[in-house]
């Protein structure tokens, strides 16, 4: 079979194919049950700032920290905080050899550094940080938003003693333009893209409710746009997320440039088997279309690698709208 074997923030994966974080990864049989089905590596659910502090309760307001801290409030994640989440990370070293990559959501800037000195001392491979922020309060300007996020990378990656990667929202002005920042500020990987808290209303009650928590399989054109557009010219490497499901759609991001994917709602859709059929479907593919490695097909659609770079931007767009496509 081919090899799918990739090289990732410095990690060796036996496949591209990462469990994302979530809840799926919150406990040591998660982790367990990730690297049984063939994960390449896991990155463990999120530790939220909000959970190491007392008076976790108002939350709601004009608030700029991640909506994912109200899901973990709601039961969705862990009950405590640093200590267990560290117990955490070195159960999950000694349940598999499969690389794991811990997880910080921070809503303020000051414990960042520190939590992932203690993660990485734990043993954590790698760090992603979950750069989650939903801006409530329109008076702030986006630059101040990403001189925040680039400042926080810097004092994370100086500090840490393994790989760091940011995993961003796709809503930037100029998405290109962050990564390159975050990669200066020391961020070795991008993860394209995080999924944000989905809101709703309950007409009925009139009141606000949550909406859907999983993506869908449309979900993954958004990042492969923006891995094929920025794969190699940023000086990070790139990892797609959302709306992984299957073997074809982790090819398609690896052919736009995506170094690995990541895979959640999947998951949580058809069990781990979703991992272990997307794995096999890749190595069938390469298998019948004579690639050897994984890594002759990385990049060979990124725009970098392209001779008509107008593709990727309006060309496809005014050809749709004008029925030429
Ligand atoms: C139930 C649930 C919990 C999640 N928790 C986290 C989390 O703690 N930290 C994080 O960075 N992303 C979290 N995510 C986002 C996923 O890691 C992933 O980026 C997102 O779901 C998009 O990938 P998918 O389309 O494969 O689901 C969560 C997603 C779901 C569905």
């Amino acid at each position: 079979m081919a090899d799918l074997s990739v090289s990732f923030i410095g990690l060796k994966l036996r496949n591209p194919i990462i469990v994302a974080s979530s809840g799926l990864t919150s406990t040591k049989e998660g982790v367990r049950r990730a690297a049984e089905a063939g994960a390449g590596a896991i990155v463990l659910k999120s530790l939220f700032e909000e959970q190491l502090r007392a008076e976790i309760a108002p939350i709601a307001g004009e608030t700029e920290s991640h909506p994912e801290a109200e899901a973990f409030l709601a039961g969705m994640g862990f009950s405590e905080g640093e200590d267990e989440y560290v117990a955490l990370v070195k159960a999950a070293k000694a349940t598999t050899d499969v690389p794991i990559i811990a997880s910080l959501n921070c809503s303020g800037d000051s414990l960042w550094p520190e939590l992932a000195s203690r993660v990485a001392a734990a043993g954590a491979d790698a760090i992603e940080l979950n750069l989650g922020v939903v801006p409530m309060d329109p008076a702030t300007p986006a630059a101040a938003i990403e001189d925040r996020l680039v400042a926080l990378v810097e004092s994370v990656a100086s500090r840490a003693r393994v790989p760091v990667c940011s995993k961003i929202g796709a809503s930037y002005t100029n998405v290109g333009n962050l990564a390159s920042r975050l990669a200066k500020a020391g961020s070795r990987g991008l993860t394209l893209f995080n999924r944000f808290y989905r809101m709703d209303v309950d007409l009925e009650s009139m009141s606000l409710a949550a909406g859907p928590t999983r993506s869908s399989p449309e979900a993954y054109h958004e990042s492969l746009r923006w891995i094929a557009a920025l794969e190699g010219r940023v000086g990070a490497e790139l990892c797609a997320s959302g709306g992984v499901y299957d073997g074809a759609t982790a090819l398609r991001l690896v052919a736009a440039g995506a170094q690995a994917v990541q895979m959640c709602s999947a998951i949580y859709a058809r069990g781990y088997s979703a991992v272990t059929g997307a794995v096999d479907e890749m190595g069938a593919w390469l298998d019948a279309h004579g690639v050897a490695r994984l890594s002759d097909l990385r990049g060979r659609l990124a725009r970098r690698n392209s001779d008509a770079p107008e593709l990727y931007g309006r060309l496809h767009y005014v050809k749709a709208l004008t029925g030429q496509a």
